[in-house]
């Protein structure tokens, strides 16, 4: 099939490109991204691939039906994006893919927390300007800690087994108990228990109406003082203003965020000849105790063979009119 792919990296490329053919599709890659001004790009093209900050709206999801586009392939899990109540009235079926290597987000997880416990983002510096002091390079032994794990799912549930290893307690919570994880000294606890014992707290849970703002003002209040806050799930799980405001009080002890509530206009890009428009994101990035990536976790080889071999197969199953494994209901 015709595939016209959009907000397109070199990284995808080479993917997507290395196992193309043995599905037999055929991919216009463009590096815009997917909103309201680039859907005539899709024309003479039957699926459009999208990923995580590309806009799939009402009046998009109108314009590529009108373009003659058939089928929406995401290359993310994540559907927070899409408004599914018009692409069903438009009838374009979505596919995702809903699971690729659990373990490079929860492994990036575990990224941020040491860089934040031990600091070596500041030693890195540090040596390669020949100062080997170690003073304020103090940090704190992760093992007896308690960490606290929203979500249990595919990345949750990674993130729990390495949580393991470092010998910490690790309490969860999640709309479903997962009985592999309990059988292995994993305690689930109501999110007040959560909030009030965790030492560290990580974010694995999608963003839907209910979990919007899960970590808020009252929320944080309810937290250890010195928190660490981990969010490698999706931006808007957390209210930034209450997070500015836990950190300037010290409430929040270390932040390491991978997503970011207003990320779509800034992640994915080169923007240091820029003014960044965003006053939060600006505040954040001078606190020494914050770390943010730009929505990396799931950057590895592993995961991006994954995606690639997934979407290619949704979107050979639709072509062959075959069930859609990875359909988003
Ligand atoms: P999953 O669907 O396997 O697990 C999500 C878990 O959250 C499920 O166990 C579900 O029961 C639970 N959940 C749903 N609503 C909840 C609520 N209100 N409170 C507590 N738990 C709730 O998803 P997976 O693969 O583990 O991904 C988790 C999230 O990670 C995704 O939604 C996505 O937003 C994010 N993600 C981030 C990436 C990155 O590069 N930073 C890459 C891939 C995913």
């Amino acid at each position: 099939m015709k595939i016209a792919f959009y907000s397109a990296k070199s990284y995808d490329k080479e993917s997507f490109d290395h196992f193309a053919q043995d599905f037999g599709h055929e991919i216009t890659y463009f590096e815009a991204k997917l909103d309201k001004h680039s859907t005539s790009l899709a024309a003479d093209h039957e699926v459009v691939c999208a990923f995580v900050n590309d806009i799939l709206d009402k009046s998009v999801l109108k314009k590529l039906k009108d373009t003659g586009v058939k089928l929406i392939a995401l290359r993310c899990a994540g559907y927070n994006q899409v408004d599914l109540e018009a692409a069903k009235d438009l009838e374009i079926p979505l596919v995702r893919v809903p699971v690729y290597s659990p373990e490079a987000v929860a492994e990036h997880g575990f990224a941020l927390i040491l860089t934040l416990s031990r600091k070596t983002h500041k030693a890195y510096n540090r040596v390669r300007e020949s100062n080997f002091s170690l003073e304020g390079l103090t940090g704190f032994n992760l093992h007896g800690k308690t960490i606290g794990v929203i979500g249990t799912g595919a990345i949750g549930q990674a993130f729990c087994n390495i949580a393991l290893g470092f010998g910490t307690q690790v309490l969860a919570y999640d709309l479903y108990e997962n009985e592999e994880l309990k059988s292995k000294g994993i305690r689930y606890a109501d999110l007040n228990e959560l909030f009030a014992q965790s030492d560290i707290i990580s974010l694995h849970c999608p963003l839907t109406p209910e979990t919007k703002h899960l970590i808020n003002a009252k929320t944080i209040k309810q937290m250890k003082d010195g928190v660490v806050l981990i969010n490698t799930s999706r931006g808007a799980l957390i209210e930034t203003k209450s997070v500015i405001k836990a950190l300037k009080s010290k409430k929040i002890g270390y932040l390491g965020i991978d997503v970011y509530e207003q990320e779509e206009d800034l992640f994915f890009k080169n923007l240091s000849e820029e003014i960044i428009p965003d006053d939060q994101i600006s505040r954040l990035m001078t606190f020494p105790n914050v770390l943010i990536t730009g929505h990396q976790a799931f950057l590895t080889r592993e995961a991006l063979a994954q995606i690639a071999q997934t979407t290619l197969r949704n979107i050979s199953e639709f072509e062959a009119g075959d069930p859609l494994t990875n359909a988003i209901a």
